[in-house]
């Protein structure tokens, strides 16, 4: 499964040795997720609505990660059409920001934002990009979050820790709660596949970012179910990178932030496997019969207020 990609057999020779080179796979993946993007919101019917009779996407871990928001500045990264970001308002943030490099995701998020009323404000730009800019700029926030199938797409694990380091405040913190690469090891009948990390080492996927939204299908979604887009070609590649927990964990201790908590989850909050076996809660697991393994990851990491 290695991610949210939907492929034969991945390479893994794509030049990443350069930030040059790593810009240039960025690029690829934004042509690759405008596509996806919009095949995954064409099978959810009026989100707008959804947000304006003040729904949250958000799951639990999350959520009583997150803590109270009251009064806090929040920047989601990697936030696709923005609705964590808005469900993060609604949380009750005082400002929440998104960052996303795809053009679709954050066009949509904006409109998103309008239609529902649920204030927000969103930047296309590159994560490095964005990072650089808001250090230059002085900006410093609370919070720093991101989740769910963010991490597999950075090229660069040094570099964007030392960046979110820099535009926390002291005492803030960063969160996230992510798909553990244990999991993404394994194919979808839960055979062994892919490694378990790459050290930074490009996967490359020539048919791109599937539509896995029409995949899952009506499981797990809150919104309404509309068909939308069939038959779903990227006719761009995308290049994720498999990062063991101990390399982001250590990246962001190296960039001075200090380790707060840290989970792994032997149940997933998506059926995301065949047979998985429903645990209620809209949690699953491995089937009976099957060995456990992590499914999903946590971290909270946090500045410290002398730096
Ligand atoms: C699986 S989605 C994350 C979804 C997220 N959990 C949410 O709140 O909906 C991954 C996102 O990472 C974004 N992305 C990938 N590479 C990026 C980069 N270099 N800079 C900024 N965003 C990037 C993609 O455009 C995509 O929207």
């Amino acid at each position: 499964m290695m991610g949210i990609v939907m492929a034969i057999e991945p390479r893994y020779d794509a030049d990443a040795g350069t930030p040059q080179a790593r810009r240039a796979l960025h690029e690829q993946n934004r042509l690759s997720w405008n596509e996806a993007t919009k095949a995954h919101n064409s099978h959810k019917a009026d989100q707008a609505k959804y947000f304006r009779e003040g729904g949250n996407k958000l799951y639990p871990e999350e959520t009583e990660l997150l803590g109270d928001l009251s009064g806090k500045s929040v920047v989601h990264l990697q936030c696709n059409a923005g609705q964590d970001t808005l469900s993060i308002k609604q949380l009750g943030a005082a400002k929440v920001l998104g960052v996303d490099i795809s053009d679709e995701a954050i066009d949509f998020a904006w409109k998103l934002s309008a239609d529902s009323g649920v204030e927000a404000r969103f930047v296309r730009s590159d994560v490095y990009d964005w990072l650089a800019e808001a250090a230059r700029g002085n900006e410093r926030w609370d919070i720093a979050f991101c989740s769910y199938g963010a991490i597999i797409w950075l090229s660069d694990l040094k570099t964007w820790a030392k960046g979110i380091s820099a535009i926390l405040k002291p005492d803030g913190r960063f969160v996230t709660v992510e798909f553990h690469p244990i999991e993404m090891m394994f194919e979808v009948d839960f055979s062994h596949r892919y490694p378990y990390s790459t050290h930074g080492t490009p996967v490359t996927w020539e048919d791109g970012i599937g539509d896995y939204v029409a995949e899952f299908g009506a499981v797990d979604m809150p919104y309404e179910w509309q068909d939308g887009v069939q038959g779903f070609k990227n006719r761009h590649a995308a290049h994720e990178f498999a990062w063991a927990t101990s390399e982001v964990i250590t990246a962001l201790v190296d960039a001075g932030l200090a380790l707060e908590h840290f989970r792994e989850y032997d149940y997933c909050n998506a059926p995301i496997f065949k047979e998985m076996k429903d645990l209620g809660d809209g949690r699953w697991t491995v089937p009976d019969g099957k060995p456990a393994i992590p499914f999903m990851y946590s971290i909270v990491a946090r500045k410290p207020r002398q730096n």
